[in-house]
C-alpha cells in the first residue's frame, strides 16, 4: 500500500485563493479577501524604489534591519508602554502568516495542546498540526462572538501549552476588551501556557475603541507573542513585511525556526518602512479611514436583505441573510459569485465542521468605487 503524501490531508486550497480565483474567473466584483484594491503611499513606494536603486538588494539580517527593529521598538513602546529590546525581542518576517507559523513551530511540542477561538484565521490549525500539536477549539458565541472565559479555562490541562488570539478579529470585526484581556490575564495565571496574539488589525479599531495589545499588560506581555504586520497596516500586503516581539528566551527559540524558514523579509521593504515608520499620521488615522468606509458601506446595504453584524474593528462586515435563502454560506457564496457577480468569503471556512453555519464575510478595504458596485449588487440579491 502506497503511504499517503499528505501531512495535512483535510487542507485543501484555502478559501481566500479560491474566491479571488472565481471572482477572475467569472469577472465578479471581489469584496472577498482581504486586502485593498487602492494603491499604497506614493512616498513609501518611491523609499523602496530609492533603497533597490541604493543597492540594498542583498539578505537583510536575519532578524531584520536594526533600524526598523528600533524604530518598531520604539513605536511599540509609544503604543503599548512596553520596552522590547531590538536585539534580543523583536523579529521582521515576510508577514505575520510566517511569525504564527515560526512561533507555533519553535514553541508548541508533539502532542502538546493549543486552544483556538474559532472563528479563526485559517493559518493556525495547519501550523498547529504541522508542530504534531492539537487543536483544541472553543466557539465564540454567535452572534456577538463573546467569549465566556470561564469557559475556556474548562479547555485547560496539563498538555495545554498556548492559546492563540486575535484582536481585532478576522473574520468577525469584533475586539477584545480590557476586561476580556484581564480575563484572560487571570485564567492564564500560574499556568505554562503561552499567548499568541494576532494583531495584524492592531490600527483599525473604531468608534473610539482602544485596541488592548498583550504587550500592554505586562503580566501577560511575559508570556506573549504579538505579531503585527505592516502589509495590513500600509496596505501593502504584497510586500510581505511583518514582526514578531516576544521575550528574549522566546525569541531565541522563534528565530532558530524561522532562519530555517524564510531566513529574512525583503531588504528594500525593510529600508523603505524603517525610513517611513515615524510618519505616525499614517497608522494613527487609519482607523477613522477605514471607519469612513464601514460606516458607508453599511448605510449603502443598509436596505438589502442582508443583516449586518457589528463591525468593530478590521475590514470586515459580516452579516446573515435569513430573509434571503437557508442555503448553507459556502454554496450561498459560490452562487452569487457566478449569478451576481460579487465575491464574499463564507464564515464557515473559518470552522474546522464547515457545516451548518450561515454568515457571509465583507471586505471593506476597498475603493469606494468598488464598495457602491458591490452594494448595488448586494442590494438585489
Ligand atoms: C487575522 C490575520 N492574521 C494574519 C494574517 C496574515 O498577515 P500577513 O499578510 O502579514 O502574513 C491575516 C491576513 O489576512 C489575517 O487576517
Amino acid at each position: 500500500m502506497r503511504k499517503s503524501l499528505s501531512k495535512l490531508p483535510l487542507v485543501g486550497t484555502n478559501i481566500f485563493t479560491k474566491m479571488s480565483g472565481l471572482a477572475a474567473e467569472v469577472g465578479a466584483i471581489n469584496i472577498a479577501q482581504g486586502f485593498p484594491d487602492f494603491a499604497c503611499n506614493p512616498e513609501l513606494i518611491a523609499l523602496v524604489d530609492q533603497a533597490m536603486k541604493g543597492g540594498f538588494n542583498q539578505y537583510a539580517p536575519m532578524p531584520g534591519l536594526l533600524k526598523l527593529r528600533e524604530g518598531i521598538a520604539e513605536k511599540t513602546f509609544e503604543l503599548y508602554r512596553r520596552e522590547y529590546d531590538p536585539g534580543t525581542e523583536i523579529t521582521v518576517m515576510p508577514g505575520a502568516t510566517a511569525g504564527i507559523y515560526s512561533a507555533i513551530q519553535a514553541l508548541v511540542q508533539p502532542g502538546e495542546e493549543v486552544i483556538v477561538l474559532e472563528p479563526c484565521y485559517d493559518s493556525y490549525i495547519p501550523s498547529i498540526i504541522l508542530a504534531g500539536a492539537v487543536p483544541v477549539r472553543y466557539k465564540m458565541k454567535f452572534p456577538g462572538y463573546a467569549i465566556d472565559w470561564e469557559e475556556v479555562r474548562r479547555l485547560i490541562n496539563s498538555r495545554t501549552r498556548m492559546m492563540v488570539i486575535n484582536t481585532p478579529h478576522n473574520p468577525t470585526g469584533n475586539i477584545l476588551t480590557r476586561e476580556d484581556m484581564l480575563a484572560l490575564q487571570s485564567l492564564v495565571r500560574d499556568t505554562d501556557l503561552l499567548v499568541l496574539s494576532d494583531e495584524v488589525y492592531e490600527h483599525i479599531v473604531f468608534d473610539g475603541e482602544k485596541h488592548w495589545s498583550v504587550s500592554a499588560f505586562p503580566e501577560l506581555a511575559e508570556r506573549s507573542i504579538m505579531v503585527a504586520s505592516f502589509g495590513k497596516t500600509y496596505h501593502a500586503t504584497g510586500w510581505r513585511v511583518g514582526y514578531v516581539l516576544a521575550p528574549a528566551e522566546m525569541t531565541a527559540e522563534i528565530r532558530k525556526v524561522y532562519q530555517f524558514i524564510a531566513f529574512s523579509a525583503s531588504t528594500p521593504v525593510q529600508h523603505a518602512l524603517a525610513a517611513f515608520l515615524n510618519k505616525k499620521e499614517a497608522y494613527l488615522q487609519l482607523n477613522l479611514f477605514f471607519e469612513k468606509k464601514r460606516d458607508r458601506f453599511r448605510e449603502m446595504i443598509s436596505g438589502s436583505r442582508f443583516s449586518l453584524l457589528p463591525s468593530r474593528g478590521s475590514y470586515f462586515q459580516c452579516a446573515t441573510y435569513e430573509r434571503i435563502t437557508d442555503e448553507g454560506d459556502a454554496e450561498l457564496a459560490i452562487r452569487l459569485t457566478h449569478e451576481y457577480k460579487v465575491a464574499t468569503i463564507p464564515v464557515s471556512a473559518f470552522y474546522q465542521d464547515h457545516t451548518d453555519h450561515r454568515v457571509l464575510r465583507f471586505c471593506f478595504g476597498k475603493k469606494d468605487e468598488t464598495l457602491e458596485k458591490a452594494a448595488e449588487i448586494l442590494c438585489k440579491i
